[in-house]
């Protein structure tokens, strides 16, 4: 059985795939999606499964990775995991909101305007605020604008369309707390360090300027997290701080209500995505979904806690907690186990 890991343009992006791999024993290969001669080297090996870590810090890159992705299971046949529909929604929160609304899923009203004279005329006749700017990437909060006014939402139109781009956060997350003992640690990691000035550089440089995306403001205290990776299922709150929940790395683990799994289990079942992370704001006796990744951080080594108890919901006639350590190594483990599942793959 060949595996390829299909890193993306940063340096260690496999890394999570490949402790997985080595931990179960399986032989597998790297290629860098992002190199010139990618097509060629992944031909040669060929490969039965190609396990992905999208790219999902700049546009050029994103771009890059779902095209090329494209190709190797549109054209080529073979097969990936996560799967490739999960890997277009992912970071693109402009077809994110497309899909939602072709597909009749709640979620808050999005618009996004390519002309600058539509934009203009949706800010002259607007009544109520906040309204919300987003661009099309940006991972914990960076690229998300609480606009308070009419003045707020020209400046932000005009900014984006004049070339200086839709406003967001370039440096690191001061929300996130234990920013001295994150930042000594790189002081101590010069390789690290590196890395991350590269991607705030990266971010930094890529500049969203041809068109923006707005959103209803969802009044929240809370967003609900909702993981599925094959038949497990987790679920906990981050909590709002400041105005995002986002990057705040503030939880709450609480137990779910069912209907909140039934909700997903139905709509992944339904759309055929077996491994992501879905963000949802509970509004109005309504879940409107925020977000869905098929790759996604995880700042604490579990996902979900009932009645303290760390462990995960499977569905059988009903649903049933089971206790026990589902998310190592970021659930990569718990993915790889469901990949080899799914691909019906030998050791
Ligand atoms: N429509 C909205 N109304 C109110 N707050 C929002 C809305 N969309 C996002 N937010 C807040 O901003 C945060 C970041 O937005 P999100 O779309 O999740 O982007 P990111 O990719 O940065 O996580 C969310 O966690 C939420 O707290
Ligand atoms: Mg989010």
């Amino acid at each position: 059985m060949n595996i390829v890991i299909l890193k993306n343009e940063l340096p260690d992006s496999s890394k999570k795939w490949e402790a997985s791999c080595k931990r179960k024993e399986i032989n597998y290969s790297v290629v860098d999606l992002t190199a010139f001669d990618w097509f060629e080297r992944i031909i040669t090996i060929k490969p039965e499964l190609l396990l992905l870590k999208p790219s999902g810090l700049t546009a050029p890159y994103k771009e890059l990775y779902d095209e090329r992705l494209r190709i190797l299971v549109e054209e080529c046949g073979i097969n990936c995991y996560p799967s490739l529909k999960s890997v277009l929604l992912y970071e693109n929160k402009r077809f994110l909101s497309f899909w939602l609304k072709a597909n009749q899923v709640s979620h808050p009203e999005t618009y996004i305007f390519y002309k600058e004279s539509e934009a203009n005329k949706f800010s002259e006749q607007r009544v109520s605020f906040p309204v919300v700017a987003k661009t099309n990437i940006g991972a914990s909060g960076s690229g998300v604008s609480i606009l308070e006014t009419k003045n707020d939402l020209e400046q932000y139109i005009t900014n984006t369309f004049s070339g200086k781009g839709a406003s967001k956060r370039k440096g690191p997350n001061l929300k996130k707390g234990g920013l001295l003992k994150r930042g000594l640690k790189l002081v101590f990691n010069p390789q690290q360090l590196k890395n991350k000035i590269e991607v705030y550089e990266a971010r930094a440089a890529d500049i969203q300027k041809e068109f923006i995306l707005i959103q209803e403001f969802i009044p929240h205290s809370f967003e609900w997290r909702v993981v599925r990776i094959g038949d497990s299922y987790f679920a906990h709150k981050k909590l709002l701080q400041g105005n995002k929940t986002s990057g705040s790395l503030q939880k709450s683990y609480e137990n779910p209500p069912l209907e909140l799994l039934d909700y997903i289990k139905e709509l992944t079942d339904k759309h055929d995505l077996d491994s992501v992370a879905i963000d949802l704001f509970s509004h109005n006796k309504k879940y409107l979904i925020n977000e869905i990744q098929c790759i996604f951080g995880q700042s604490d080594s579990y996902q979900m806690k009932v009645d303290g108890v760390i462990g995960r919901y499977i569905y059988t006639d009903t649903w049933e907690f089971e206790k026990g350590d589902f998310n190592n190594n970021e659930n990569y483990d718990l993915r790889l186990s469901h990949a080899l599942l799914k691909y019906n793959t030998k050791k």
